[in-house]
């Protein structure tokens, strides 16, 4: 019994000796398994008298108790030095540079669209999409258009044929029915910016069938023209990445707003450029008013204790404008030449934290 401190100084070497886990744990069997060497003379106590056993007992317990511990310790440093080891040879190079030759460029449409919703998502607007093909009711009725008006002749609108029961279909002529959708399914208040294409039966050098625009609606208690007007006219310095802006709102009429207005920037056109934000020529750039109390009553709101404004963006219009783009119908000839001088690089996103074009 005289050898137990050679006993445990021989066990802690092999533990420290131990280069990986399965090893420790042979350490441990033998040591401290049921047929271990510690195990051993732990048994041996049960035969002692009882003088002995009180000498002894505490020394193998305590022997034991340390052997145990110093296992623990070393398990621990190798289980770490093993999960560093493979996070250092597992290691993988997941940055992958994009190519200098990169070919594929972003639509200036597209790129439009991502700059309009930077800065309304910015502004707490959420977005919200609606299908192309809609029926009467979302298109016109529910916006005030009544039956026979000739607000209706005026979106020159693409029909479907009716099917057994009558029921006809059409193509969207503007974005405005998803702020028919939006406050059917949801409660106010509603911040909303609506992307999508929109489509009419007319065609010429500033006129395609299909354009697309953005909506914007906002519906709340204490909602009024101020509003309207701080949040376009922030939204035109932002999009136009200019300091100041000068704008108007020039009375105009809308089935679904009442008052309505177009909003018009001032621009200078020197030489071939446009300047936005001086000058004294005016050009429109968007629809807007308040939301006609007739379009909350006919979603169930309460227009003595509802009230918003909505406005709507022509986005292939405003990308002619802000990119130098002569031709609107260049937009949809799908030519290659033309997208690698007028698009934009596939990473680089627009955001107002940075930049919103490059
Ligand atoms: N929907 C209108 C259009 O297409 C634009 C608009 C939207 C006007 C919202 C006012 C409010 O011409």
């Amino acid at each position: 019994m005289e050898d137990i401190l050679e006993l445990e100084k021989d066990i802690l070497d092999q533990i420290d000796a131990a280069s990986e886990e399965k090893a420790l744990e042979d350490v441990r069997i033998a040591a401290l398994g049921k047929k271990g060497a510690v195990s051993a003379l732990l048994k041996g106590l049960g035969s002692m008298d009882p003088a002995e056993r009180k000498e002894w007992g505490p020394k193998l317990n305590g022997l034991k108790t340390r052997l145990t511990d110093a296992i623990e310790v070393r398990k621990g440093d190798l289980h770490r030095a093993s999960i560093n080891k493979r996070l250092e040879t597992e290691k993988i190079d997941i940055t992958l540079p994009v190519r200098a030759e990169a070919e594929g460029r972003i639509h200036p449409i597209t790129q439009v669209f991502e700059e309009i919703l930077a800065i309304f998502n910015d502004m707490g607007f959420v977005v919200e999409e609606g299908p192309d093909i809609e029926d009467d009711f979302h298109n016109f009725a529910a916006l005030n258009f009544p039956e026979g008006h000739p607000a209706r002749e005026l979106h020159d609108t693409f029909f479907f044929e009716a099917d057994e029961v009558g029921d006809q279909k059409l193509l969207r002529t503007h974005t405005s029915p998803v702020q028919i959708r939006t406050m059917m399914s949801q409660k106010p208040p509603l911040r909303i910016i609506v992307p999508g294409r929109t489509f009419r039966c007319d065609s010429d050098q500033t006129h395609t069938p299909m354009f697309h625009q953005v909506e914007g609606l906002v519906i709340d208690q204490e909602t009024h023209m101020g509003h309207l007007k701080w949040c376009l006219e922030e939204f035109a310095k932002a999009f136009f990445e200019v300091e100041t802006i000068k704008s108007r709102f020039r009375p105009h009429f809308f089935p679904f707003t009442e008052p309505s207005a177009e909003m018009d920037i001032g621009y200078k056109r020197v030489g071939d450029e446009i300047h936005i934000g001086e000058g004294d020529d005016w050009m429109e750039i968007l629809g807007c008013g308040m939301v006609h109390p007739n379009v909350l009553r006919n979603v169930g709101l309460d227009p003595d204790v509802y009230q918003g404004f909505a406005f709507g963006l022509g986005v292939d219009r405003l990308a002619m404008l802000k990119y130098g783009i002569p031709d609107l119908r260049d937009f949809f000839a799908s030519d290659v030449r033309w997208l690698q001088h007028y698009g934009f690089a596939p990473l680089d996103m627009p955001n107002l934290a940075t930049a919103l074009s490059w």
